[in-house]
């Protein structure tokens, strides 16, 4: 086994562990912070269900999001969709066999690599263009976009410009999760690829690329308007009462 081998297994190995534990331990943050009061944006839903809809328009529409600025909207959306559909397409490499709605997406995945692309572009765009945008945007928002460019990039340079060996690539990851490391190939686009992703799987519990679990927690979004039919106690204060 080659030293790069050992370098990229360990790093993954890594920043899988910093991954899981990390986003666990937010979302066990977010599920455990009080809502004190019932805050949610109206019009608001009044029953369980409405909640559970509005909560489905706003992951899969962005709804208020599209409500606010539709520039953003779109650019967003193209960009978010794509790259489900990206990580739809790179599920080959780690399921043996490939199951058959992963096989027809490929086509769809491939050509969403530069739908993903554009919507950066446009996203990063608007941080120069827009001055009350430019206003708020700290190094960190460049530094995500940056990453999440440059993995795209990168990616399509592996499937346009300088093919890697993929059936080596899905060995070396399927050794990863059966514990028997395989060996990795060594083109550089392919070694700048992985080193990004690591890099972005590292940064994820710690930035605010959290805002995708975040949302299933937001108080705005996800109380029933129904103040006058049930009195809303924080659970904090449920046990005060006791
Ligand atoms: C461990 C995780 C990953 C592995 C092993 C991996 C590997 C690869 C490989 C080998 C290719 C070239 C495909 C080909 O030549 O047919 C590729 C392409 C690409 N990758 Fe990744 N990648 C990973 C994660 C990601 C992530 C997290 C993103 C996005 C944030 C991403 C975005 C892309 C894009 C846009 C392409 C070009 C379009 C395509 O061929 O699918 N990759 N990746």
């Amino acid at each position: 086994m080659t030293f790069l081998t050992i370098v990229y297994a360990l790093l993954f190995y890594f920043a899988t562990a910093v991954l899981v534990a990390g986003l666990v331990l937010r979302i066990k943050k977010f599920a455990d912070t009080p809502a004190p009061l019932k805050i949610p944006t109206t019009p608001a839903p009044t029953t369980q269900t409405g909640v559970v809809l509005r909560i489905f328009r706003e992951v899969v529409f962005f709804e208020s999001l599209f409500k606010g600025t539709k520039w953003t909207w779109i650019f967003s959306w193209v960009f978010h969709f794509a790259l489900f559909l990206v990580l739809l397409r790179h599920g080959r490499y780690f399921w043996e066999p490939v199951p058959l709605p992963l096989e027809l997406i490929q086509p769809f995945g491939m050509y969403a690599g530069f739908a993903m692309v554009a919507g950066l572009a446009g996203l990063w765009s608007r941080r120069f263009l827009v001055d009350r945008v430019r206003y708020i945007t700290a190094p960190s928002d460049h530094l995500m976009l940056a990453l999440l460019v440059l993995i795209g990039l990168s990616g399509l340079g592996m499937k346009f410009v300088a093919h890697t060996d993929i059936v080596a690539v899905k060995a070396f990851f399927q050794g990863l999760i059966s514990f028997t490391p395989q060996p990795l190939p060594s083109d550089p686009m392919l070694l700048i690829h992985l080193g990004l992703v690591a890099a972005l799987m590292i940064i994820f519990p710690y930035s605010k690329l959290l805002h995708a679990p975040g949302l299933f927690f937001s108080p705005t979004r996800n109380q029933v308007d129904n103040p006058r039919e049930k009195r809303h106690i924080a659970d904090w204060a449920k046990q005060l009462e006791q």
